[in-house]
C-alpha cells in the first residue's frame, strides 16, 4: 500500500480516534465545528496548551493519570487534550502531529515504541513544542525533560519480595512489553536480585521472557506454556505488572497452583489488592500516580511559559541525559495496604472490601 494511501488512512483514523477521545476538553457535546473553532480559540489563547498522549487506556492506572493530570493542566490556568493511540505507534506519532497543528505549546507523551517516539520529538522540536516523557523514557531523542518512578527500584522490590517466600527451585520471569523501556529497566533491577542465587545454582530461571503490548492474555498463554514446558514444576514467578500477574495466576489457576506459587505484580489495581488479600498474588508495587500527574503538569505548564525547570537528575537515553524527576516506589503487601494505598486515598476501603 503506498505511503500517501497510509498516510491518509492513518489521519482518518488518528480524527476518529480524537473525535472518540476528545473528553476531557468537554467539547465532545458541542457540533464538530464549534469544537474546531474552540481549539482554534484555544490555540490562539494566553493559555498554556497542553497535548497528553497515552499509549493506552486499557491498564486501570492510565485512566487514573488521565483525570488527575488534566485536573491539574486546569487548575494551573491551562487547556489539555488527551488522546489515546491503543498500542499503535503510528497513531501516537499522528495524533501529535495533529495536536502540534492545532497548536499545543507542550506535549507530555507516555511512548507506545521507546524507540519510534523519537520522531515525535523531532516533529516537535521543529515546531517549537517541548516534550516531557511521561512515565516511559522516550529514547535516542532530545527529551526536554523525563518523570517517572525508579523502574530498576520496582523491579527489584518485586524480586526481594518474591525470593523472602521462595529462595531456590524453578523461577519463571514475565516481562512487560520489550518496547516499553521501563520492562527493560524492570527486569534489570529484578536480575540484580536473582542473579546471585541464579550463579549460586540455588534458582533456577526456566522461563524469562518481555510479554508483547504487556497483555495480560499472552503472559496467561506464556505462563501456560511455561508449566506445560517444566511439568507444573514453576516454585516463583516474577510478573511485571498486575495486568501480567492476573494472566499468570488464572494459568496457575488451571493447575490448582494458584496461592501456592508466590507472584509479583506492580500498579495497585483494584483486582491485584484483592487477589493479595485472598493469597493467590504476593505483592504489588504501588506508585503514586497522583504525584507523577501533578508534577508532570506543574512542569508542562512551566515548559509552556518559557521557564526553566530546576533538577539535579539526568537519566542517559542514549542521545542525552535527559534532565529528570524520579519518584520513589512502595512495595505492598497484605501487611501495608492501609498505611499505603488507602491512607493515600488511591483505593477506598468500600472498594477494596465492598463495605
Ligand atoms: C508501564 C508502566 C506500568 C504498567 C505498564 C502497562 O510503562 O510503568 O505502570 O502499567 O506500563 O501499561
Amino acid at each position: 500500500m503506498n505511503m500517501i494511501i497510509k498516510r491518509s488512512l492513518l489521519l482518518i483514523l488518528a480524527i476518529l480516534i480524537t473525535a472518540f477521545i476528545v473528553g476531557c476538553s468537554s467539547e465532545s457535546s458541542k457540533t464538530d465545528n464549534q469544537a474546531n473553532d474552540t481549539t482554534k480559540l484555544i490555540a490562539n489563547e494566553e493559555k498554556p496548551y497542553i497535548g497528553f498522549v497515552l499509549d493506552t487506556l486499557k491498564d486501570e492506572r492510565w485512566y487514573k493519570d488521565k483525570e488527575l493530570f488534566e485536573g491539574k493542566v486546569t487548575e494551573l490556568g491551562g487547556h489539555v487534550k488527551t488522546l489515546a493511540a491503543n498500542g499503535s505507534d503510528d497513531i501516537q506519532i499522528t495524533q501529535a502531529e495533529l495536536l502540534i497543528e492545532e497548536g499545543v505549546d507542550v506535549l507530555v507523551v507516555v511512548p507506545t515504541n521507546a524507540d519510534t517516539a523519537s520522531s515525535i520529538v523531532e516533529i516537535a522540536h521543529e515546531n517549537g513544542v517541548k516534550v516531557i516523557s511521561y512515565d516511559r523514557l522516550i529514547l535516542n531523542a532530545d527529551v526536554d525533560h523525563y518523570i517517572s518512578f525508579d523502574n530498576e527500584k520496582v523491579g527489584e522490590m518485586q524480586a526481594s519480595a518474591i525470593i523472602a517466600q521462595r529462595t531456590e527451585g524453578n523461577f519463571a520471569y514475565i516481562g512487560g512489553a520489550e518496547t516499553d523501556n521501563n520492562a527493560v529497566l524492570l527486569r534489570q533491577g529484578t536480575m540484580r536480585i536473582l542473579q546471585p542465587l541464579i550463579d549460586e545454582g540455588k534458582i533456577n530461571l526456566v522461563y524469562d521472557n518481555y510479554t508483547d503490548g504487556w497483555n495480560p492474555d499472552v503472559a496467561e498463554e506464556n505462563m501456560k506454556a511455561a508449566l506445560q514446558d517444566n511439568g507444573n514444576q514453576i516454585d516463583a514467578v516474577i510478573a511485571a505488572n498486575d495486568g501480567t500477574a492476573g494472566g499468570v495466576i488464572n494459568a496457575l489457576a488451571t493447575k490448582n497452583l494458584d496461592g501456592d506459587v508466590p507472584v509479583s505484580g506492580q500498579d495497585a489495581e483494584l483486582n491485584a489488592i484483592k487477589r493479595i488479600i485472598d493469597g493467590t498474588q504476593t505483592m504489588t508495587v504501588y506508585k503514586s500516580i497522583n504525584l507523577l500527574a501533578e508534577n508532570a503538569a506543574e512542569i508542562a505548564i512551566q515548559f509552556a511559559n518559557e521557564e526553566s525547570i530546576a533538577t539535579d537528575q539526568t537519566i542517559p537515553n542514549g542521545k542525552i541525559d535527559v534532565p529528570a524527576t524520579l519518584l520513589e516506589p512502595i512495595a505492598v503487601t497484605k501487611d501495608n495496604i492501609e498505611e499505603t494505598i488507602i491512607k493515600d486515598g488511591y483505593l477506598t476501603t468500600e472498594e477494596i472490601y465492598g463495605k
